[in-house]
C-alpha cells in the first residue's frame, strides 16, 4: 500500500446484500471502489451487531483493492491476531474503546496491518494527538457509529485541526457517516482523503444493476475533487 493523499472512496458493505457478499465487493471494486470498508460491531460498544473474524476472512479473497476493517468493539486487543489472520490491510480501533489506544496501536502494527484510530463526534482531535506517531489513518465519525444510513455531522473544524496537528506525517484522514455527494465537498476541503460511504453507494443498485453503484462512486469522487482542485 503506497501513500498519497488523492481522494479515495471507501464503500461500506453495511449496506450491500449480506446474503451476496463475495459480489457484491467484486462489484464494487469493478465499478471503481478504492478500497472496501467492513464495519465490524459487537452489540456492546454499539447497540448494533454485524460480522467477526471469520466473515472477514471469507471476504479476504474477493478484496483485490485494500480491506479496510473499522472495529466498533471493545475489547480491542484480543482480537487483533484475528483481524490480521483474517486478512485485514487496515484495521481501525475507536478511541473511546478502552484505556490502552496506544498499547493497541502499536500490537495492530506489531500483527503487520496498518493502524487506524476513529473518534466519535462526541470526542476532540486533541484525544489523538499523543497517538499520531503509531498511527495510519485517523477515521473522524460524521454519524454516531452503529448504523448506515444516518445523518451527517458537521465535524468540518475537527478534520481540519487533524490535517494541521498532521502536517505533512503519511497519515490519511478517513470521513465516516453520512457522505454523499452534498457532504464529500465539505469534508474534502477540510482535508480529508478517504471517503466511506454506505448509502451512498448501494442506493438503487444491486450485483445485477451494477451500473448504479459506479454513477454513485463517480458522484461522490467528483464532488470531493471539484472541492480540492
Ligand atoms: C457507521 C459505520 C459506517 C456506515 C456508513 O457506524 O461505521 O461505515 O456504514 O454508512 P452511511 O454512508 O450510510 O452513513
Ligand atoms: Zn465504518
Amino acid at each position: 500500500m503506497s501513500f498519497d493523499r488523492s481522494i479515495k472512496i471507501a464503500p461500506s458493505i453495511l449496506s450491500a446484500d449480506f446474503a451476496n457478499f463475495g459480489a457484491e465487493i467484486q462489484a464494487i471494486e469493478a465499478q471503481g471502489a478504492d478500497w472496501v470498508h467492513i464495519d465490524v460491531m459487537d452489540g456492546h460498544f454499539v447497540p448494533n451487531l454485524t460480522f467477526g473474524p471469520p466473515a472477514v476472512k471469507a471476504f479476504r479473497p474477493h478484496v483485490k483493492t485494500v480491506m479496510d476493517v473499522h472495529l466498533m468493539i471493545t475489547p480491542v486487543d484480543p482480537y487483533i491476531q484475528a483481524y490480521a489472520d483474517a486478512g485485514a490491510d487496515i484495521l481501525t480501533a475507536h478511541v473511546e474503546a478502552g484505556a490502552h489506544t496506544h498499547r493497541t496501536l502499536q500490537a495492530i502494527r506489531a500483527a503487520g496491518m496498518k493502524a487506524g484510530v476513529a473518534l466519535n463526534p462526541g470526542t476532540p482531535a486533541d484525544a489523538v494527538e499523543h497517538l499520531l506517531d503509531l498511527t495510519d489513518l485517523v477515521c473522524v465519525m460524521t454519524v454516531n457509529p452503529g448504523f448506515g444510513g444516518q445523518k451527517f455531522i458537521d465535524m468540518t473544524n475537527k478534520i481540519r485541526k487533524l490535517q494541521s496537528m498532521i502536517g505533512d506525517r503519511p497519515i490519511h484522514i478517513e470521513i465516516d457517516g453520512g457522505v454523499d455527494p452534498k457532504t464529500a465537498p465539505l469534508v474534502a476541503a477540510a482535508g480529508a482523503d478517504v471517503l466511506v460511504a454506505g448509502s451512498a453507494v448501494f442506493k438503487g443498485g444491486s450485483v445485477d444493476n451494477p451500473d448504479v453503484y459506479g454513477a454513485n462512486i463517480k458522484a461522490v469522487r467528483s464532488a470531493a475533487e471539484s472541492a480540492t482542485s
